[in-house]
């Protein structure tokens, strides 16, 4: 094995449930933000947005959908979503029809296509936080409630729920999880 400081945030990545309650500067926010930027996306659309949660009662919402107390307690939490409505504004200002053909939008690519680019955007997020020392969850259980979600965080046409991403300095040490053999 070779080894950097990347890899070794990448090897001594694991889940990290409990947070201090100590908040997130503003540099390391934006920092974190910008790498999700950064990462790759199909045919450059970026059509993904990443909402980051502030309001305690949201977060004490979501952590109910997730039914996971420590979902309410993360200082910075965002949620990935698939968002085609910001391409479609502005296809829609260039006088092209979202709903047409020629915008691609019903085509299930294009839909698994965003996902994917959300994914990796969350990704990205992920691996910075913990080469900053930081901690991270990933929140499938968040989509216990696609609809409350959608609600609750107010998401317009053309967008979809993908994952949920806690961030925060760690309050808890655990072991990382052994892999199979690699050549399984
Ligand atoms: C797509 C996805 C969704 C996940 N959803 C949750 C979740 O809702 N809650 C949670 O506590 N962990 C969640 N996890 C974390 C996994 O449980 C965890 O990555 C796995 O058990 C391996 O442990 P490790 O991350 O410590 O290596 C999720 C991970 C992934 C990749």
């Amino acid at each position: 094995m070779v080894t950097n400081a990347t890899i070794e945030a990448l090897l001594g990545r694991r889940s990290i449930r409990k947070f201090k309650d100590e908040a997130i500067d503003d540099d390391t926010r934006a920092t974190l933000e910008t790498v999700a930027q950064h990462a790759a996306s199909s045919q450059f659309l970026n059509d993904w947005s990443a909402i980051r949660i502030i309001d305690p009662a949201i977060k004490a919402k979501l952590a109910e959908f997730g039914h996971q107390p420590y979902i309410a307690t993360a200082p910075l939490l965002y949620v990935f979503v698939i968002d085609e409505h910001r391409n479609a504004r502005i296809a829609e200002r260039k006088g092209i029809d979202p709903a047409s053909d020629e915008f691609h939008l019903k085509y299930s690519y294009r839909f698994t296509q965003a996902q994917n680019d959300a994914v990796l955007a969350l990704h990205a997020m992920e691996t910075a936080a913990y080469s900053l020392g930081l901690g991270c969850v990933i929140l499938g259980s968040l989509l216990n409630n696609i609809p409350g979600l959608i609600d609750v965080l107010n998401l317009p046409e053309y967008t979809y729920p993908v994952l949920g991403l806690a961030i925060g300095k760690p309050d808890q040490n655990p072991t990382v999880k052994p892999r199979m053999p690699r050549t399984m």
